[in-house]
């Protein structure tokens, strides 16, 4: 249902922060690009210009990175104790939350999604990970370890490790989350000491830049964090191939991942972390409540209008209730309201740019002319802006594009299944292994399930539950290592082995 009302405007605040000049964060100073060079920012369900942004590229990551490894090898920073790492960071959450209304409203605006989820899930979910990531700063510990050196037997040792930050990372995030993305990388790299130059999506620059400002007013040393906003085949590469970058991190797509692969070793080795794409397997089982799974099986798909790299985006249902959920979830794509993110009855908004929705209607066309069925939408909606109508769709073959590749957008296929170990060879048929969900009454069964699925996340009856302790990530190429929990501290760290002898 597509909803025709005018969004209110803006608060004051957040209008006076879009009409400011948005430049580049690097030393603790705002600069604009080198090459002077801007960026316009669009509103997605307008397209109308809301702000424009420096346009950094390799000449500002250069600086940004210098300014970096300054403050990583000198300066306040390295001097700090841990105890004062986690105050700042806490001082952090504790802005943004003061400024969450500011923040949602720039989020919406600037990504499209609604204001009330942006003021529900994503600001506080950034403040709680900065919170948890200040508790860590004083808990990075090394162990003592009994060593036993054949041949040294009348030798007495004292080994230790250290947890040491691993330097200054490059951090590269998309624009589906921009202010949550930016706390999960920006948190764990604070946390263990170390320095960071920010790269956000060109898409959704604008969360970042604000975060960056109560970065600063909270005090972090100058040259900590610096924030270029730029494109990916310029400023992003130039961060991946730099050659003084010790890790860089990285979320978006898995063509890119690979980029980021291939330039770290084309250049330095840099250590890597890459969070993927993914084509996750949401399965309904015969005994589950169907009263919990059709609507958790809309929001799996439809949350954040499909632009999860975790959506639930294989939907499997069994042969004997595959009619009932598949018509159910599209009664409730069909009552879902689209509209602009600040209107405050819209349950959807845009796709975050005319590409997104290009690319997503695109999936829809080869889908259709392949033989599947649209049980609700199927096109793009709306009269500007850019909008796509929530798909179901049935009547698909294993070799279709629409099974086989990520559409990051609100579209699920439903597909019927017969026998359980057929179900679990096709929900694992899939190059990514992000998340998958099991909706059952049978609790045994549901863990022998997620123990069988080859994905970083397994949901049981639920989806999208995210908390800062949980550790995220994915099997086969929906990336490497974890964010979020105690895991993620791991990768921004090195492990030094000390042995004195006695
Ligand atoms: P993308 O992977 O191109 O963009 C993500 C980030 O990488 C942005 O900051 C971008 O500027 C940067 N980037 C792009 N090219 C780069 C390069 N050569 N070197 C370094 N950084 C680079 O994703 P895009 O084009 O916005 O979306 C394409 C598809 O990727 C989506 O349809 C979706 O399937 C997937 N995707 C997955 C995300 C996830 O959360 N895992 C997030 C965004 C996109
Ligand atoms: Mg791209």
């Amino acid at each position: 249902m597509i909803l025709t009302s005018e969004a209110p405007a803006a608060s004051g605040k957040t209008q006076a922060f879009l009409q400011q000049d948005h430049q580049l964060l690097i030393d603790g100073q705002n600069v604009a690009a080198v090459s002077g060079k801007k960026i316009d920012v669009v509103d997605p369900a307008t397209g109308q210009l809301i702000a424009r942004v420096a346009e950094g590229d390799k000449a500002d990551i250069d600086k940004a990175v210098t300014a970096a490894r300054r403050a990583f090898e000198g300066g306040a920073w390295p001097k700090l104790t841990p105890s004062e790492r986690g105050k700042l960071l806490w001082r952090l959450a504790d802005l943004l939350e003061e400024n969450l209304d500011e923040v949602a409203e720039i989020e919406s605006l600037d990504n499209g999604k609604p204001r009330a989820v942006a003021a529900a899930a994503d600001v506080p979910l950034a403040v709680d990970l900065f919170r948890y990531m200040a508790g860590w700063a004083t808990k990075i510990e090394g162990n003592t370890i009994p060593i036993s050196v054949p041949y040294m037997p009348d030798a007495e040792f004292h080994s230790y490790t250290l947890r040491e930050p691993v330097g200054v990372v490059g951090q590269i995030i998309p624009w589906n989350f921009p202010l949550l993305m930016a706390a999960w990388k920006l948190g764990p790299a604070l946390a263990t000491g170390c320095t960071v130059v920010l790269k956000v999506a060109e898409e959704t620059p604008l969360s970042a830049l604000r975060l960056g400002q109560l970065i600063q007013e909270a005090g972090f040393p100058n040259g900590v964090v610096n924030i270029i906003t730029g494109y990916g085949e310029t400023a992003g590469a130039a961060l991946a191939a730099h050659g003084d970058v010790d890790k860089c991190a990285f979320t978006g797509s898995t063509e890119v991942g690979k980029l980021i692969v291939k330039a770290a070793s084309e250049s330095n080795l840099k250590k890597i972390t890459l969070e993927l794409g993914g084509k996750s397997p949401n399965i309904i089982l015969p005994d589950a409540d169907l009263e919990l799974a059709i609507p958790g099986a809309a929001n799996a798909i439809f949350f954040n209008h499909g632009q999860c790299c975790c959506a639930g985006s294989r939907l499997f249902v069994h042969r004997d209730q595959f009619e009932k959920v598949a018509e159910g979830v599209a009664e409730l794509a069909k009552q879902i309201k689209i509209g602009a993110g600040m209107n405050p009855e819209t349950e959807m908004g845009p796709m975050v740019s005319q590409i997104q929705q290009d690319r997503v209607c695109g999936y829809l066309e080869s889908g259709l002319s392949d033989g599947a069925t649209a049980l609700c939408g199927g096109q793009k909606t709306g009269e500007n802006g850019y909008f796509v109508e929530p798909t179901v769709l049935v009547n698909t073959r294993p070799e279709m594009k629409i099974i086989q590749e990520e559409i990051f957008g609100p579209v699920v296929t439903a597909v019927s299944y017969d026998d359980t170990d057929q179900l679990i060879a096709s929900a694992n048929d899939s190059p990514y292994g992000l998340a998958a969900a099991v909706w059952t009454r049978d609790i045994s069964l549901g863990h022998k399930i997620a123990k069988k699925m080859r994905a970083g996340t397994v949901w049981v009856n639920c989806y999208n539950v995210f908390d800062a302790s949980l550790p995220f990530g994915g099997y086969k190429q929906s990336g490497w290592g974890r964010e979020m929990g105690h895991e993620a501290l791991n990768l921004y760290t090195e492990t030094k082995a000390i042995t004195i002898q006695l």
